[in-house]
């Protein structure tokens, strides 16, 4: 098994869980990824970004609630961060998982906590994106998705590249006009439904932005990649696309000095801060991305 694929299956395993979430050292460097425990340290990240005309999707960790009440709780902490982020009129939007709404639970329920967010998000005009999970949940997201853009305009969804089945969801995404956000994709999938080679996943990515970018509706292309940034960058030069048609989007505490980069070239760019008390399997697949980051956190654990 490749460090990759044991830090992934690390991300499920609750005694890791435990002794990591306990130790003090490994909270404080989870701050690295996390902006922190509570909504305020969210609001208090992107205030400090929006001074960089940096805008931010705030995420509240959390994932596979087993209760309706755990739902209806998440759904409420969902609405609260909407109120927050449209009271303090920071420039931020909100990111959700539909199996912290309950979606392990039922799809009516699920989908009840999901128009309750909507609604609110409706009023405050923030936009709602619907984070993309493992490949079990591929089929059940697209399809919410969808029902949820025929009642609310602004709602989204997440794509991942590599998955195999991605083009054709992608097609109907574009068709429906619903606002999608394209990544490589963060969980351990067998061979039968994902690439497992990275300039695989890579080409299928360009393919899949080339797509959004020429007929998408105002697009996310979420990478640290280099390669595709330019490849993008490149892109709408080359097929008089607006700058300001699409945006690049990139998670908190990984290549700020790319994120600021952008923006000074006239890009749009987001990031993506998770906040929340949950942040162990977010950390784990950040390791699993880019295992020096391992490196990073076991010497400040000697700190
Ligand atoms: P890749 O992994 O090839 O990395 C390219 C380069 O970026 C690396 O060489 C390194 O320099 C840098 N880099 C990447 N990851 C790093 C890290 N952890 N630490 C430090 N440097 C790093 N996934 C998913 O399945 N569902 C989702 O809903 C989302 N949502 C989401 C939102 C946003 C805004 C982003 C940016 C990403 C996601 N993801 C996601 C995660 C995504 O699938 C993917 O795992 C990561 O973005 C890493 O892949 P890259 O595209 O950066 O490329």
């Amino acid at each position: 098994m490749s460090l990759k694929d044991t830090l992934l299956s690390l991300a499920d395993n609750p005694k890791m869980r435990e002794f990591v979430v306990q130790n003090k050292l490994t909270r404080g460097v989870s701050r690295r990824f996390v902006a922190g425990e509570v909504l305020d340290d969210a609001i208090q990240a992107t205030r400090m970004m929006n001074k960089k005309s940096i805008q931010t999707a705030l995420d509240l960790l959390g994932e596979n609630v087993s209760s309706e009440a755990e739902a209806r709780a998440s759904t409420q902490d969902y609405i609260n961060a909407i109120q927050l982020i449209h009271k303090t009129g920071i420039d931020a939007n909100i990111s959700i998982k539909l199996t912290a709404l309950g979606l392990d639970i039922s799809r009516e329920l699920c989908l009840e906590q999901l128009f309750q967010i909507l609604e609110q998000a409706k009023q405050a005009n923030i936009f709602v994106c619907i984070d993309m999970e493992g490949s079990a949940y591929t089929a059940q997201t697209i399809e919410i998705a969808l029902a949820a853009k025929e009642r609310f305009e602004q709602v989204g969804t997440v794509v991942q590249s590599y998955l195999y089945r991605t083009q054709s969801d992608l097609e109907k995404l574009i068709e429906q006009k619903v606002r999608v956000r394209l990544v490589k994709g963060a969980y351990k999938e067998p061979e039968n439904v994902a690439f497992q080679q990275k300039s695989s996943v890579d080409q299928n990515y360009l393919t899949l932005m080339k797509m959004l970018l020429a007929r998408g509706n105002f697009p996310a292309i979420a990478t640290h990649d280099e390669v595709i940034i330019d490849a993008a960058c490149a892109y709408v030069r080359d097929h008089g696309i607006s700058k300001t048609s699409f945006e690049f989007q990139m998670l908190y505490g990984i290549r700020r000095d790319l994120q600021e980069k952008l923006v000074q070239q006239g890009y749009n760019v987001r990031v993506y801060v998770p906040y929340g008390s949950q942040w162990y399997p977010y950390l784990m697949r950040r390791m699993a991305e880019r295992p020096a980051n391992l490196i990073f956190v076991v010497s400040n654990m000697w700190r």
